[in-house]
């Protein structure tokens, strides 16, 4: 590892020269993805600098999303972006696994209920229609990225929860193959917004950073609406792409 001293008579402040120290190992491959970086007193006491100085340049690389922090464990150095198709009907499993990534879940809730006014209205169904609700933080190599709220009809998957585990599993799959479903089209919406304080949480991020708020309607083969799915993105973990054809 490279380790010039800082210079002080450079114009450029010292928290720039420890963030270009700290850039250039990341780039360089030295510090890697989800690997812990020197602490901020390690790193204060290799510069002989004032631990304030380190943690604003942590600061601002967490704010361009090169690194995360973790309370109480440390500075990792923060993935690559995914890409994901804007124009293909994918799950989540799909799109992450195409790409060699690793997926898991966290199951925050597996239920069946009833439907709401807004997942009645989504669903065109009448409020109080029997629905599965099934809410989970999305992983990709151990990282949530994603937290994601299914609303399905009941009469398309009526044992839904009895027969899946969906920290493991793919619920697409699941409706594809036990339920035999055809998932046809989806119509979805994006929108940028400021993460809540419960998604920070859930999410691991600063409250108020920006997330990707998707609304996503799913139908099968008969133009059933079979899923209504509100999900939120780390906004600086995602990044969408479609191809556009002239019509
Ligand atoms: C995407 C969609 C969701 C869908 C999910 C299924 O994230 N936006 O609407 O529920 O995929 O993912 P999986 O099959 O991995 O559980």
């Amino acid at each position: 590892m490279i380790e010039q001293p800082l210079d002080a008579t450079s114009p450029k402040p010292l928290y720039e020269q420890v963030k270009d120290f700290i850039l250039h190992h990341i780039q360089d491959g030295t510090f890697k993805p989800h690997t812990r970086i020197p602490s901020e007193r390690e790193l204060a006491q290799r510069f002989g600098v004032n631990r304030l100085t380190v943690t604003k340049a942590i600061k601002e690389l967490e704010q361009a999303g090169l690194v995360y922090v973790r309370i109480g464990k440390g500075t990792f150095v923060a993935p690559e972006t995914y890409n994901l198709q804007l124009d293909t009907l994918m799950s989540f499993t799909e799109e992450m696994r195409q790409r060699g990534h690793e997926v898991s879940s966290r199951v925050l809730n597996a239920a069946m209920t009833e439907a709401n006014a807004e997942s009645a209205h989504r669903l065109c169904v009448p409020v109080g229609t029997r629905v599965a609700i099934l809410r989970r933080v999305r992983c990709v190599n151990d990282q949530p990225i994603a937290l994601e709220t299914s609303t399905l009809l009941a009469s398309a998957c009526p044992d839904l929860f009895e027969h899946h585990d969906f920290t493991a599993e793919s619920l697409y799959a699941a409706l594809r193959t036990r339920y035999k479903l055809a998932l046809a089209y989806a119509e979805q919406t994006l929108e940028a917004r400021a993460a809540s304080r419960e998604e920070a949480v859930l999410l691991e991020m600063a409250e108020r950073a920006p997330v990707l708020a998707i609304q996503r309607v799913t139908y099968d083969d008969r133009s059933r609406a079979v899923e209504y799915a509100s999900s939120v993105y780390r906004g600086d973990r995602y990044k969408f792409r479609a191809v556009l054809k002239n019509l």
